[in-house]
C-alpha cells in the first residue's frame, strides 16, 4: 500500500450507544485502498459494533462514516449497493443453508450486479478454485468443513467486487486445524492488494499481512501502529496487559 493512497473507508467522531452503553466513543479512523488494518482488543470492546457500523447493520448516534468517498446510505438501493461494496465475512460463516455452494456465490451478483447466471457463474466458479473449495460447488454447505464453509464465505463476499472486505473473528468458531487455510486465503487477498478490515486475535497473521494494528478497548481506538512496533513495544497499559494475556500461550 502507498501511504498516499486515497481514503477508502473513513470515521470521523464516530458514537454509538446500547442503551447506557457506550460502545463507540469519538472513533476517528480512515483506511487507505489498499491497506490491510487489524483490529483487535478485548471482548466487548466494540470491535464487531465499529464493523457492523461500517455497512451500516448498526445505526451510529453521531458523527460519520463514508466508503469511497459516499456517506454510508440508510436504506433502499444505495444501501443494497453498499452493502456489495463492503464485503464482510463473520464468524459464523452464515451461508444460505438449502442452497448449493454455487448458488451461495452467485445470489448476490445476479441479484444485485444484475450479472447473468452463466457469467455469474463462471466467476463464481473462478473464486472458488482461487480459494481452493471449486470441487465443493455443487454440494450444500453443511457437506462442507468449517474452514472450507468459510473459504465459500469469503468467496461469496468477493463475487459482489467489494471494495473493501472486512471480517469479523473468521477463524474463531472453526477448529484448530482449519484455521490456516483460512489464514491463508486471507494473506493471498491481502497479498493482491485488497482493503481489508480484519478483527482477530490471530496475531501471526496481523503480524505477516498487517500494514497497521489498532487497538481498541471500551468503545475507543486506544493506540495505533504498525505490526512490528505494536507486538514490540506497544505504549499503553491496556495493551501491554492484553498482549500479555494473549502472546503466553
Ligand atoms: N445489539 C446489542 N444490544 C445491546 N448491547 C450490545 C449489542 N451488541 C453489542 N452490545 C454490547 O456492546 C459492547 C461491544 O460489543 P461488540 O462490538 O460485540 O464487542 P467486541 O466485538 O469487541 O467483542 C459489549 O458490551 C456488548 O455486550
Ligand atoms: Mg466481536
Amino acid at each position: 500500500m502507498e501511504a498516499s493512497a486515497p481514503a477508502l473507508v473513513e470515521l470521523t467522531d464516530v458514537n454509538k450507544h446500547f442503551g447506557d452503553l457506550h460502545v463507540l466513543r469519538d472513533i476517528n479512523l480512515t483506511v487507505r485502498r489498499g491497506e490491510v488494518l487489524v483490529v483487535i482488543g478485548p471482548s466487548g470492546s466494540g470491535k464487531s459494533t465499529l464493523c457492523r457500523a461500517i455497512n451500516r447493520l448498526e445505526t451510529i448516534d453521531s458523527g460519520t462514516i463514508t466508503v469511497d468517498g459516499k456517506p454510508v446510505p440508510a436504506e433502499g438501493k444505495a444501501l443494497a449497493h453498499l452493502r456489495a461494496d463492503v464485503g464482510m465475512v463473520f464468524q459464523s460463516f452464515n451461508l444460505f443453508a438449502h442452497k448449493t455452494v454455487l448458488d451461495n456465490v452467485t445470489l448476490g451478483p445476479r441479484k444485485v450486479r444484475k450479472a447473468a447466471k452463466k457469467d455469474a457463474e463462471e466467476a463464481a466458479r473462478t473464486l472458488l478454485r482461487r480459494v481452493g473449495v471449486e470441487d465443493q460447488a455443487r454440494k450444500l454447505p453443511a457437506q462442507l468443513s468449517g474452514g472450507q464453509q468459510q473459504r465459500v464465505a469469503i468467496a461469496r463476499a468477493l463475487a459482489m467486487q467489494p471494495k473493501v472486505m472486512m471480517f469479523d473473528e473468521p477463524t474463531s468458531a472453526l477448529d484448530p486445524e482449519m484455521v490456516q487455510e483460512v489464514l491463508d486465503a486471507m494473506v493471498a487477498l491481502a497479498k493482491e492488494g485488497m482493503t481489508m478490515i480484519v478483527v482477530t486475535h490471530e496475531m501471526g497473521f496481523a503480524r505477516k499481512a498487517a500494514d497497521r494494528v489498532v487497538f481498541m478497548a471500551d468503545g475507543q481506538i486506544v493506540e495505533q501502529a504498525d505490526p512490528d512496533t505494536f507486538f514490540t513495544a506497544p505504549t499503553s497499559a491496556r495493551a501491554k496487559d492484553f498482549l500479555s494475556k494473549i502472546l503466553v500461550h
